[in-house]
This record gives structure tokens, C-alpha cells and sequence, in this order.
């Protein structure tokens, strides 16, 4: 199991691998973040060599993240809710943050975004330290993804 989102599922799934039973995914429980109105999931951390994500909807590399570092966790959560919407908005489901900035996503990302296999180069809402089960947000290094899948706004659920 690469990444956990929670303590509590943690426990929970630390539980279930005592009494024998293997929880495959934990990615259903959405993240909040303050000042953004899409949700989504975490899925985990993936490599990149195939471009299993093809298509770069947002470079924050070359503009904010220069100063980015500086305020790296609103930095971060500002990407992955950028990357959110543009995500929602072209009608795609996955999404990937790579490189410490930049935003991925693109056909068939539902059935391609782990194809590289499970990485554990991403890190979290510290820039240097490897994305932990109580991070809300991480990004991968150069060549790895971190995935998230959008989920239905609160306002249309139950459509
Ligand atoms: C992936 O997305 C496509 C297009 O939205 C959809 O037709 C297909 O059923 C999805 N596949 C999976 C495995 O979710």
C-alpha cells in the first residue's frame, strides 16, 4: 500500500491486514481544501515513462513556483485545485501533479494513469519530505505523478 489519506483509515486498514483482509484501494475519502470548489480523491503516487497522462493542461513551473517554495502548502493546494477545475472543465476524470508544478491529465487517463506502475517519488505539503498518509495534497518528482480523481460537487450530489 503506497499512500493512506487518513490516521483513522490507517488504523482501520492496519485492522483489516491483521484479520487477513488486503483493502486494495483507499481513495474514497475527498479532500477539503479551503477556497476551492472541486473535489476529489487521492489515488497515489505513480511513475511517468510512458506519458500515461498525455496531456499538460497547467504549467505552474515557470510562474508561480519561483516564489511557490516560499509558501510551498498554498502553493500546492492552489495547483491541485487549478488542476482540478481545467480537469472538470475538459471532461476528464484523473489528474496528475508532476514536477513539483505541473498539471496532467488527458484521454483514456481513467484506464492509463497507472501504467508506469506505483512510484514513491511524490512528496507532500513539506516540499521535502516523501508524501505522507496526513497530507491533503502531494505532487510527484520529475517522472512521477500524483493522482487524484475528481468526484461530483457536494451541490450536485444525488443527481
Ligand atoms: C473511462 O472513461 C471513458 C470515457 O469517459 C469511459 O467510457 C470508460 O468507461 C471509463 N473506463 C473506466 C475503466 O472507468
Amino acid at each position: 500500500m503506497d499512500f493512506l489519506p487518513s490516521r483513522r483509515l490507517q488504523a482501520f486498514s492496519y485492522f483489516l491486514l491483521a484479520s487477513g483482509v488486503v483493502l486494495a484501494h483507499s481513495d474514497n475519502i475527498p479532500v477539503r481544501l479551503e477556497e476551492c470548489q472541486e473535489n476529489f480523491v487521492q489515488v497515489g503516487c505513480y511513475k511517468d515513462k510512458t506519458r500515461p497522462l498525455p496531456k499538460l493542461l497547467l504549467n505552474m513551473r515557470n510562474s508561480e513556483l519561483r516564489t511557490g517554495w516560499d509558501n510551498w502548502e498554498e502553493f500546492l493546494k492552489r495547483l491541485a485545485c487549478r488542476c482540478a477545475e481545467k480537469t472538470r472543465r475538459e471532461a476528464y476524470t484523473y489528474f496528475g501533479l508532476q514536477f513539483y508544478g505541473e498539471c496532467w491529465s488527458g484521454v483514456k487517463e481513467n484506464v492509463t494513469y497507472d501504467n508506469d506502475g506505483i512510484s514513491r517519488g511524490c512528496v507532500g505539503e513539506k516540499p521535502r519530505k516523501r508524501c505522507r498518509h496526513v497530507d491533503r495534497v502531494c505532487v510527484g518528482k520529475a517522472k512521477r505523478n500524483f493522482i487524484y480523481r475528481l468526484i461530483k460537487p457536494t451541490s450536485s450530489a444525488g443527481n
